[in-house]
Parts: C-alpha cells; structure tokens; sequence
C-alpha cells in the first residue's frame, strides 16, 4: 500500500526546517561597525539584513546597564549588535526555531560578543521568570496577529519600571490597532523612527500595569 506523509508546508517560524540548509554569510556595517551574519535557508531573510531590522538596530535606545531580550532573533542581528554596542547589557535572544537559534548562537561567537546567549521556546516561555530593561523585537507578523499581540500584551510582565518596548513593523500594517495595542497596555506610544517603509514604536512601562 503507498503511503504518502504530507508535509507542511516550511516557513521562517517553522520550530523545525527540515530543508536543506543553505548557508549564506552576511557582511553588514551596522551602528559604527562591522559584523558578519551567518543566514541560512529556512529562517527569515537570509540573503540580507532586512530593512525593518536595519531601521530598528540604527534607531533602538538602549539602556545603560541591565537585561535585553531580542524577542523571535532570527540569525541574532539585534541582538548580536546590542549586546557589541554595549558591553554593559546582557542580551537574551529567543526564537522558536531551532535552526535560527543554532546559527544566533554561531553568530554571537562569530562576533565576539561575550554578553549574550540563545534561547529556544515559545515567546516568554523561556525567560518566564525574568525582569527585562528593554524589549527589541522586529516580530513575526507572518506568523499571525496574535503571536504580534501576544509579544505587546504578554510584554509588561517581563519589563521592569522604566523598561522599554522597541519594535519594529511596515508602516502599512496595522497603524491604529499597533497604537491601540501600546496606548491600552502601557498607557503610551512613540513612534522613535519612521524609514522606508517602516516604523519603529516604543512605549514604556512607567507604572504598575
Ligand atoms: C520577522 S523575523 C525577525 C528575525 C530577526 N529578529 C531579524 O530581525 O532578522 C521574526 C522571528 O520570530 C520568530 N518567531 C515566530 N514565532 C515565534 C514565537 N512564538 N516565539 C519566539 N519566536 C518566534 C521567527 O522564527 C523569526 O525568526
């Protein structure tokens, strides 16, 4: 009797690529230096930093000291280039797929970056019980609304006062309900940067939420 298993169909979220992995290396001059990226088929743009990436890397405040966490880090880019601009920060970067998460971690070595390590899961499921000073994400709208939103809402809980929320979306997705999302959750909104397509929101968490 045949058998056929039919299999789903790939995406840049998938927790497991079972493509073939075709590596691609990335020389990127981001924030003053230079850096290198290796990419790879099966996680999200892999042939180039992506625009959003690169608007949100060029406009995110960091903070001085403390904890980041790069939510849904791809191959690392913000990361990697938050934790080697800051020797002060501790860089979290989380992704649910695991050949991501893989080339992340070769990323931070490949960079030298000492500060910062990889986690795989599920959005806050692998830093659940973590305080954060800074939240970067360029999210996977791809995947859904609701994994987008769940980053926003699900997002206080892991910040600590003061703490901010950076992420990065196309300009033509969602403009009232991002500012919805911010405003009914944090109680405010920035537009910190605005090019090519892209935005980049911010809020703070100022008090009890
Ligand atoms: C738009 S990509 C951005 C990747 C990387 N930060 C960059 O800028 O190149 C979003 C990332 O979120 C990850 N992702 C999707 N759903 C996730 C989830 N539920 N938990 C954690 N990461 C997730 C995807 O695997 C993907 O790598």
């Amino acid at each position: 009797m045949l058998c056929l298993v039919k299999r789903g169909v790939e995406h840049y979220y998938t927790q497991k690529p079972t493509s073939k992995e075709k590596l691609n290396l990335i020389n990127a001059y981001l924030r003053g230096r230079y850096f290198k990226f290796w990419a790879s088929s099966g996680v999200f743009s892999k042939g180039h930093i992506d625009p959003g990436t690169r608007l949100l890397i060029r406009s995110m405040i960091l903070p001085e000291r403390g904890l980041v966490l790069d939510m849904g880090c791809g191959y690392g880019a913000i990361g990697v280039v938050a934790a080697a601009v800051n020797p002060n920060l501790y860089v979290i970067m989380v992704d649910v797929n695991e050949r991501a998460v893989k080339l992340a971690k070769r990323n931070i070595k490949l960079n030298g970056v000492t500060n910062a390590e990889v986690r795989r899961g599920n959005l806050y499921e692998p830093v659940k019980d973590m305080l954060f000073n800074c939240i970067l994400s360029n999210p996977p709208i791809s995947a859904g609304m609701e994994t987008v939103e769940a980053i926003i809402t699900e997002a206080p809980k892991y910040m600590c006062k003061g703490a901010t929320i950076q992420i990065v979306v196309k300009s033509k997705i969602g403009r009232e309900r991002f500012k919805n999302l911010f405003e009914e959750t944090f109680g405010n909104f920035t537009i910190l940067a605005r090019e090519g397509g892209y935005r980049v929101l911010m809020a703070e968490k100022r008090g009890k939420i």
